[in-house]
């Protein structure tokens, strides 16, 4: 990886396994909730991973971020492999990686004003005086559209977008060279979700700044995103750019994801497939491809035989019969 300088970081087979209680006496199961997956995050682009709830998105935030160590593979980032780091080189790499989550009512201390919370990763992490921390504290608000005299408010005082910025506000105070962004406009009207997706673009452009940009929505991603991985029961399914995605989705699960999204181009819907029934547990996934029990196109070796990710017409897809359907 470190031929090309852009490349951030890069996840080869990163998998998460958890070890779930069935009940007294019985055996504990496992989850597979993350189950070898692989990208790059390139310096100023956004990677979108897409997929239902369950199918371990967050899981894959959490070991991006270093909130919690891989069961398996390697997770690359300024030379070192992260995944098997020790504490201590743990604690130089972790300000490189942000987090931004979901739940903006959540996720900011309510105890603390605007000011104080942009300025605690700088009081943790770097020797500026009390004058440099507030001018940087500052500064970072009015790039992500914070009024001034927010500085000594309290986030109850805030409009879900508003507090929305400040996450992001802090997530940047240590130039991070990645933000995993965790559904972060999920929790937002509408309207105010755009805004949000804008203001994110217009940091990177800015900055450089990578994202791993997590949705259950495709049209949201369809506005920030460069590249697309799609995710089904912890495996990536489909994974290749924007335009190949979207224009022309490969995998049954990618094409079912995108006629269920609604604000997308009818006239861009190639095939219609609806997805019935639910994603299958974890603890017990079918056998052959994990899609097959919901795939209009399953025969019998998609019930037996686990497809491999192989390119197919500029991207990568999981499918036995991706040539036959598409
Ligand atoms: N700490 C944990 N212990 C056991 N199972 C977990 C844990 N965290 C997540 N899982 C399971 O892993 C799967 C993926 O979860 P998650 O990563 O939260 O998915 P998503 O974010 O895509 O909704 C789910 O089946 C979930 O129940
Ligand atoms: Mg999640």
């Amino acid at each position: 990886m470190m031929s090309n300088p852009n490349i951030l970081l890069e996840a080869k087979s990163l998998a998460k396994y958890y070890s779930v209680s069935q009940g007294w006496m019985k055996p504990k199961a496992t989850a597979r909730a993350l189950d070898g997956v692989s990208f790059t995050l390139t310096r100023g682009k956004t990677l979108a991973v897409v997929g239902e709830s369950g199918c371990g998105k967050s899981t894959l935030a959490r070991q991006i971020t270093m909130i919690e160590p891989p069961s398996g593979g390697e997770l690359w980032m300024d030379g070192a492999n992260i995944a098997r780091a020790s504490k201590a080189e743990l604690k130089k790499v972790r300000p490189l990686v942000q987090m931004v989550f979901q739940n903006p009512y959540a996720s900011l201390n309510p105890r603390k004003k605007v000011g104080a919370m942009l300025e605690e990763p700088l009081i943790i992490n770097t020797s500026l005086s009390k004058t440099e921390r507030a001018a940087k504290a500052q500064a970072m608000m009015a790039k992500v559209g914070l009024r001034p005299e927010f500085y000594g408010r309290y986030p109850h005082m805030f409009s879900g977008g508003q507090r929305q910025r400040i996450a992001i506000a802090r997530a940047l105070m240590l130039d991070p060279k990645v933000i995993v962004a965790d559904e972060p406009v999920s929790a937002l009207d509408v309207s105010i979700q755009a805004q949000v997706l804008n203001l994110l673009m217009d940091l990177q452009q800015a900055s450089g700044v990578a994202y791993l940009f997590i949705s259950h929505n495709l049209a949201v991603v369809e506005h920030i995103a460069d590249e697309v991985l799609v995710m089904y029961l912890g495996k990536t399914v489909e994974h290749g750019s924007k335009q190949e995605i979207f224009s022309r989705p490969l995998h049954p699960y990618t094409k079912a994801l995108l006629a269920s999204t609604p604000r997308i181009n009818p006239a861009q819907r190639q095939q219609k497939i609806m997805l019935k029934g639910e994603l299958p547990s974890p603890l017990a996934p079918p056998p052959g491809c994990a899609f097959n029990n919901r795939c209009p196109y399953a025969i019998e070796r998609c019930r037996h035989e686990i497809p491999a990710l192989l390119p197919f017409e500029g991207r990568l897809v999981a499918c036995h019969r991706v040539a036959e359907i598409s």
